[in-house]
């Protein structure tokens, strides 16, 4: 059975992005022409899901709102005869069905999965994290359900980094199988430098066997205080098999600062519209460095 339902927790608090996500959720910060959850959203669509669970907490309604019905704005726009904005706003509400589950307290992203249980049920499920931006040919999610179908396991994706980051992500170790794809035979959450030789770090994309919540029950807090969902996914590794997946594509951290502007940069000159003029003012911009 392949997975039908994405969960992508938006709980967290944003805490890198303050001041501007002291109101404004960061999943609702616009890169372009659409908030960042969008994005994540069309790339789980693109692959064939349409179920989406949001892990929510006070403070995030916009993200509800952002994809749901809007009768006032809608009728407003049917009046005017702006048909071309009508139907825009029609899509994004008409792109998935959401269910909202609610994180009472940001304990971790292990918890911010745990509490989705009773609605994944017994399945396995995609994980999007609400602020990791991966930009592919083929959607990332799409290509992780392709390795998913052909190992049945837990598949998570990861991507090469720099060994001065690696203290930043969860960073595994495994055997290649085949290209692209890795047994995991360690996975270390944020490791201090020199104490592995591993550069794939984790990035925001999982798929998950419905195992995990037995896992995630007996895992306790880990780095930070917080239920690690790393913690619950090595639990896995020892007592199932883990496998890692080096996605195709670019992948933007939009929860930093620095990466959120990247992602501007990279969707900017990728706009159908905007692309062309972007680049001649940023060849202005670079020439007036020099
Ligand atoms: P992050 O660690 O990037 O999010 O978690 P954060 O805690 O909001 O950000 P900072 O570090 O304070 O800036 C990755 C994703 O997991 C969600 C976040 O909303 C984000 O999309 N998350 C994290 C939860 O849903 N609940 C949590 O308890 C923690």
């Amino acid at each position: 059975m392949l997975p039908k339902k994405a969960v992508i927790p938006v709980a967290g608090l944003g805490t890198r992005f303050l001041p501007a996500t002291k109101v404004i959720p960061k999943e609702m910060l616009t890169v372009v022409d659409r908030p960042t959850i969008q994005y994540i959203v069309e790339e789980v669509v693109t692959s064939g899901i349409k179920e989406v669970v949001l892990v929510t907490a006070s403070g995030k309604s916009a993200i509800e709102d952002h994809f749901d019905y809007s009768f006032e704005l809608e009728t407003f726009l049917a009046q005017k005869g702006k048909l071309d904005l009508l139907n825009e706003v029609r899509q994004i509400s008409r792109l998935i069905e959401v269910v909202s589950v609610r994180q009472k307290r940001p304990l971790g992203l292990g918890h911010a999965v745990q509490v989705t249980k009773q609605v994944v049920g017994n399945e396995p499920f995609v994980v999007c994290l609400g602020d990791d931006l991966v930009e592919a040919d083929i959607p990332c999610v799409k290509q992780m359900l392709n390795v998913y179908e052909k190992y049945q396991e837990t598949v998570i994706a990861v991507q090469e980094v720099p060994e001065e980051e690696i203290s930043r992500y969860g960073i595994v170790e495994g055997e290649k199988l085949e290209d692209g794809i890795f047994k995991v035979s360690r996975i270390i959450e944020k490791p201090a430098p020199g104490t592995t030789k591993s550069r794939l770090a984790v990035i925001g994309r999982y798929i998950l066997r419905p195992e995990i919540y037995d896992c995630l029950e007996r895992t306790l807090p880990g780095v930070g205080g917080e239920i690690q969902l790393t913690d619950a996914l090595d639990t896995i590794r020892k007592e199932r098999a883990l496998y890692a997946y080096k996605f195709r594509g670019k992948r933007f951290d939009a929860g930093d600062k620095f990466g959120f502007l990247q992602a501007i940069i990279h969707y900017g000159l990728r706009h159908p519209q905007l692309g062309g003029p972007f680049k001649e003012y940023l060849k202005d911009i670079v020439k007036g460095l020099e």
